[in-house]
């Protein structure tokens, strides 16, 4: 069953086509890998599911339905959410209060019930703190409860990222290039999560990355952008014999150098 489809997605800015006539689809319960170069137009496209940007053209389905006119907190709703590559945290709050608060989003709130501290308000932030735990011990967090989050490592608050994105419950988590920073240990690591997180929780992911042989042993299917247009799709074995592919890359390298 397909979860997610882009259909003839294009995202114009002025003259330029960050995305252009771009379609793919992900099926439920795997994960799937956007790769391109720096400006292909990665993160256009999880601005475009996440209802940040509108769509020049095209379609998007989430569940057979469209989403490409919901507002960001109506796609949170329906089941979508995401990491950003420039982390967003509430810098100022600890580890464990950046969780709790995420774990609010789905809270019933009942305003007399939380002013009266009656039982089932405080029932219901007992089950939020539960999650708030198990969320942190997931992410392998827990050592680092009470650190405010601007103080922990990069590679961590990366990790506290994708648990408060995991707080809101989704069926489809996007993360956008969640291994950049991370040293070859901790990207390793987050491999693993990644594939645990997907089991644990049946989960659908999205993720974008720029380094190819990052995600090649986790996705299940790939496809490479490259000027905002699909270079190609496939599996990662087929992805890596892609001559169009290489050639992608090996024209960036030679700009780096
Ligand atoms: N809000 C915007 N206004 C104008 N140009 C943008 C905007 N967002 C992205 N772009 C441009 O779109 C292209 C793709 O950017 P982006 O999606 O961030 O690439 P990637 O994530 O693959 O590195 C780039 O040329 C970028 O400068
Ligand atoms: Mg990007």
């Amino acid at each position: 069953m397909k979860l997610l489809e882009l259909q003839k997605v294009t995202k114009r800015f002025g003259g330029l086509t960050a995305v252009g006539d771009l379609s793919f689809s992900i099926e439920k319960d795997t994960i799937y890998g956007l790769i391109g170069p720096n400006g292909a137009g990665k993160t256009t496209v999880f601005n475009l599911i996440t209802g940040i940007y509108q769509l020049s053209e095209g379609k998007i389905l989430f569940d057979g339905k469209n989403i490409e006119n919901l507002k960001p907190y109506q796609v949170a709703n329906v089941g979508i959410t995401r990491t950003f590559q420039n982390i967003r945290l509430f810098k100022n709050l600890s580890t464990y209060d950046n969780i709790l608060t995420a774990c609010h989003f789905h809270a019933d709130y009942n305003l007399l019930g939380a002013i009266l501290r009656s039982k089932s308000f405080k029932k219901g932030e007992k089950e939020l703190e539960k999650q708030a735990k198990e969320l942190m011990d997931i992410l392998e967090l827990s050592d680092r409860k009470d650190v405010i989050a601007k103080n922990l490592p990069y590679g961590l608050q990366r990790r506290l990222e994708i648990a408060r994105a995991l707080a809101l419950k989704p069926k489809l988590l996007l993360l956008d290039e969640p291994a950049a920073g991370m040293n070859p240990d901790e990207t390793i690591r987050l491999m693993e999560l990644i594939k645990e997180i997907r089991d644990r929780f049946k989960l659908t992911i999205l993720v974008i990355e720029h380094h190819m042989d990052l995600i090649m042993g986790i996705c299940d299917r790939i496809s490479v952008i490259n000027f905002g247009r699909k270079l190609a799709e496939g599996t990662a074995g087929e992805i890596q014999e892609n001559a169009k592919v290489k050639e992608a890359y090996l024209g960036e390298e030679e700009v780096i150098c």
